[in-house]
């Protein structure tokens, strides 16, 4: 069987260091070496790696489908989508920050310094900034932080304030605040050990914001009654807004239609793909779940 890379095809993936075959593309599978695969408390993980300059396109909202390593021996069937957490350009690095959850996560938290690991992407369209907007609000939960904390590094290059309100069961799995701070942006967290994460309380801390003329945008992730909060608001205040979208992926690319989800545009229902057509959407756009 011929095995050399050809004009359309690579049966390999790229190894770091290696010279690109295909320059001019867009996306590709990539071998990244892992730098580090650290706890961030009981829950997440944060994973870096070392990667082809290719993979550094990924730009905040943007996602890679990751081929996680087998936690038990058994074949893990399928990648799995990942948010890419932060891009460092200076390093050739990429970072993932991730729930260990089912199988492929497990799988992914065994990984260490040193091995290799398979990633395809960058995927999907990712947040986008107006260049009229000099002040936005970025509102998260839980793994949902770890989709918008890039946007803090997106906005700190364009010269946007960023103000996030990051969301969470207890201050302890609070997470990526140090991102969103080392990019200059105002944090404030609410949680629900004190009820200061209820949808009243943070609807204040919006309207607050609408009022000091510091959200020009919304931006949100991870939560189905906060996106409901900043539709309700956005509209109200005719302030655009967009929200980053999850759904179980299989291809990751556009083609076999597993990732639909129900959007209304114009009044009219109709069905995107997550991967191809988002993660990221216009936030009036999103019907929920
Ligand atoms: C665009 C996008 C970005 C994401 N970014 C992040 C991130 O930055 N950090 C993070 O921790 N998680 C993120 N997720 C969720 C992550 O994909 C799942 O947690 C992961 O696939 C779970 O795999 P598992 O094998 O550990 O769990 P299992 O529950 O064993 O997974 C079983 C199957 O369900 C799928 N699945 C389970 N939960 C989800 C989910 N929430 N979304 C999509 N598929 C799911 C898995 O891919 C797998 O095919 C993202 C999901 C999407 C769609
Ligand atoms: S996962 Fe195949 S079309 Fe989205």
């Amino acid at each position: 069987m011929h095995s050399d890379p050809c004009e359309k095809y690579t049966n390999s993936a790229l190894r770091v260091g290696d010279a690109d075959p295909y320059p001019q593309r867009l996306v590709g599978e990539f071998i990244g070496a892992v730098i580090s695969n650290d706890w961030v408390n009981e829950e997440y993980k944060h994973l870096t790696l070392k990667v082809h300059e290719q993979a550094l396109r990924a730009y905040a909202g943007q996602m890679f489908h990751l081929l996680c390593p087998s936690p038990d021996g058994a074949e893990v069937w399928m990648r799995r989508p990942m948010s890419v957490y932060r891009v460092d350009k200076a390093r050739s690095q990429v970072e993932f920050l991730y729930k260990v959850m089912g199988r492929g996560t497990r799988g992914m938290a065994m990984l260490e310094p040193g091995d290799d690991f398979n990633i395809a992407g960058p995927l999907g369209v990712g947040f986008k900034l107006a260049p009229s907007w000099k002040n936005i609000v970025v509102l998260g939960r839980g793994v949902g932080l770890a989709t918008l904390a890039p946007l803090s590094q997106l906005a700190a290059e364009h010269g946007v304030g960023v103000t996030a309100i990051l969301s969470a069961r207890s201050p302890g799995v609070v997470m990526s605040k140090s991102l969103f701070e080392g990019f200059g942006a105002q944090t404030i967290t609410v949680v629900d050990s004190d009820n200061s994460s209820a949808v009243e309380n943070v609807e204040k801390i919006l309207e607050d914001l609408i009022d000091k003329g510091r959200a020009d945008a919304f931006f949100t992730c991870g939560s189905n009654r906060l996106l409901k909060l900043m539709q309700r608001l956005g509209k109200e205040h005719n302030i655009p807004g967009q929200v980053a979208m999850e759904q179980v992926m299989v291809c990751g690319f556009g083609a076999c239609y597993v990732c639909v989800r129900t959007f209304e545009v114009d009044g009219v229902r109709t069905l995107k793909r997550v991967c191809r057509d988002g993660p990221v959407f216009n936030m009036q756009e999103a019907v929920g779940w």
